[in-house]
């Protein structure tokens, strides 16, 4: 009997033996390939069987504590993969995303679906954002453009003024309203990103992004600066809301002549040699004002100060930016500014930029070296976990506090909202308050709609593009009427009544007229430009645009002069021979809020945010 208990006895241990055996080699097994699923596209391993949320799914929890539980499921390439801003026209597939579980993309100016239209944006879009739903975690995608006046690079989008006009409003309840209508515009086409506002400040009118400024003066640069990030960044109910992001941090405005790192280039990514002092108290106020409005990114620009390359200026970036500002948001370098850091050695130059505090990088195109040079700096601690793990925090905290895991699918309800009658009518009140009078020494002003005879010319007077400039379409703008909108002589002809006659040349060529005409109107000015393209050291008009003021100024009886430009233009060899200078700088789609006040329906009630003298 003993023996048989003793037999009964080894049999039930080597079971049990056998049991935990192979129990501990099944669940070692599915361990490993849950680790393998990591890099692989399966369908989420994390999911939850009954499609409950995760902790980061779930928006009651805070935002903070969503991204830590996101965070602690990353693997290293989904975290390398929210740092990498890639422009939409370098991806070799939009399978890509999903494979490298990408974070961000942009459109530069110019870089469009096909078609240009509000179902061609969502599209586009809603096809990246799904690629997201392919990948282990489902992190939403960010998307970027630069509305810098209006959803610029959509056809049929209210264009309104460049800043440099909105500076002269000097009204930040305007400012606020043209924020909240630019977002709708983005929102209606699935974009919740924002490069804009510029907070630059313009110190020298030969820099080819002084009309993407509010001017001069910081006081005005903050105070409008919040208002436009407080307009854009406003909620919505069942919408994220529209990231702004401050740039070009810090003192891009501010560099010398003749010292750009762009061979093209005079000004823009120039070197700056200010004092701190100078650049603390002039340039850094309004992104002072911009953190505490909330601004959920800071762009670094592609300017040096005293030899360093913004993106690699780990005092500006880290010290001040991040540990005495205590800005909470993410720093995006700006379009190849990481690389300018080293052009000959990508990897120092990543590991300087990401260790200087850039979180995302701007690629904008080879985003496959990207991730080699950061999977080699990690695996050499070149770049720590720790700095690794802040950055894809500060992005990821973004995301959810704008609500993108909440939606970030767009459907097309929201077409409505573009180019909205409000919208243009609001372009118009700020085309109106941006007009600066300069000169009207004989009160010519205003003119009478009625029984008056009215020359117009001028290579701006018909033009949308011109007076849209820059960043509109195209990176460098567009020619003629390609878009929607009204001209500054549409506008003069739909304000006159008919006993008003109107006649229009460009080149101001009048053979029929032989009586002095009472009004001429010579609208010149600037071709539209961006960037260090427009930097020039002789701001004056051109060849063409005297001959139309002289042959002009032998056909009327009273001479006015509108300027469409984006920056001051020496006019003192000619302000003599004129009753009338006005600038509307560059008014953008609604041109009627010229005519508002030249005719009289409104005040003059701009002030110029930049010195412009004319003596
Ligand atoms: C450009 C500009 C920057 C813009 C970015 C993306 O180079 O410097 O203002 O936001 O690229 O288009």
């Amino acid at each position: 009997m003993l023996a048989f208990m003793k037999i009964k006895y080894i049999f039930l241990l080597l079971t049990g033996l056998f049991a935990l055996i192979y129990w501990s080699i099944s669940s070692a097994r599915k361990l490993n390939e849950k680790s393998v699923s990591t890099y692989s596209l399966e369908k989420n391993e994390d999911q939850p069987k009954n499609n409950s949320k995760l902790p980061y799914q779930d928006s009651s929890l805070s935002s903070e504590e969503r991204v830590n539980n996101l965070l602690s499921r990353m693997t290293e390439s989904e975290k390398i993969g929210q740092m990498a801003l890639v422009e939409r026209k370098y991806l070799g597939n939009i399978n890509d995303i999903a494979q490298y579980k990408l974070g961000a993309l942009l459109s530069g100016a110019g870089s469009l679906p096909e078609p240009n239209t509000p179902q061609g944006w969502t599209q586009m879009i809603n096809s990246f954002q799904e690629q997201t739903q392919q990948t282990r975690l489902q992190i939403p995608l960010l998307y970027g453009v630069d509305a810098v006046h209006g959803h610029g690079n959509l056809a049929g989008a209210t264009i309104f003024p460049h800043q440099i006009g909105l500076g002269a409003t000097h009204d930040e309840n305007l400012i606020k309203r043209i924020g909240e209508a630019v977002a709708k515009e983005l929102r209606a086409t699935g974009i919740y990103w924002n490069f804009a506002p510029s907070l630059d400040i313009a110190t020298d009118n030969r820099w080819g992004r002084t009309y993407e400024t509010f001017g001069s003066n910081p006081d005005l640069v903050s105070r409008l600066g919040r208002a436009l990030i407080q307009g854009l960044q406003t909620t919505s109910t069942n919408e994220p809301i529209v990231m702004a992001t401050a740039k070009h941090y810090l003192g891009a405005g501010a560099t010398k002549w003749g010292t750009s790192t762009n061979q093209f280039y005079f000004l823009d990514q120039g070197q700056s040699t200010i004092t701190e002092e100078k650049l603390r108290s002039t340039h850094l106020t309004p992104f002072k004002a911009a953190i505490s409005e909330g601004v959920f990114s800071i762009m670094a620009g592609l300017h040096s100060w005293n030899g360093e390359k913004m993106a690699g200026h780990s005092y500006l970036l880290t010290e001040v930016l991040k540990n005495e500002l205590g800005f909470k948001g993410f720093i995006v370098s700006d379009w190849h500014g990481v690389n300018q850091i080293n052009p000959t050695n990508k990897y120092e130059s990543v590991v300087k930029a990401i260790n200087s505090g850039i979180d995302m990088v701007m690629i904008p195109d080879d985003y496959k070296e990207f991730f080699e040079v950061m999977y080699e700096a990690l695996a050499k601690e070149d770049i720590s976990q720790k700095r690794l793990n802040d950055a894809v925090s500060r992005i990821l905290l973004a995301k959810f506090q704008i609500g993108l895991f909440e939606k970030s699918f767009t459907d097309q309800e929201r077409f409505y909202e573009i180019d909205l009658l409000s919208h243009k009518e609001l372009a118009r009140e700020a085309v109106r308050k941006s007009v600066v009078l300069l000169k009207d020494t004989e009160h010519v002003l205003p003119l009478s709609k009625n029984n008056s005879h009215i020359l117009v010319a001028g290579s701006s007077a018909d033009n949308l593009g011109r007076q849209s400039g820059g960043w509109t379409i195209e990176w460098q703008g567009i020619n003629g009427n390609q878009i929607p909108g009204t001209t500054i002589l549409q506008a003069i002809k739909q304000t006159v009544d008919t006993t008003t006659v109107v006649e229009y040349s460009e080149e101001a060529k009048f053979p029929q007229i032989t009586d002095l005409a009472d009004i001429g109107i010579a609208v010149v000015g600037e071709k539209p430009y961006a960037e260090g393209e427009g930097d020039q050291e002789k701001l004056h008009l051109s060849t063409e645009d005297l001959l139309v003021i002289e042959r002009l100024k032998q056909k009327s009886k009273k001479l006015i002069v509108l300027l469409i430009c984006g920056r001051p233009i020496d006019i003192k060899n000619i302000n003599h021979d004129i009753d009338v200078i006005i600038t509307a700088w560059l008014p953008g789609t609604q041109g009627s809020g010229v005519t508002d006040v030249i005719f009289g329906d409104h005040p003059f009630t701009g002030i110029l945010p930049i010195a412009w003298p004319i003596e």
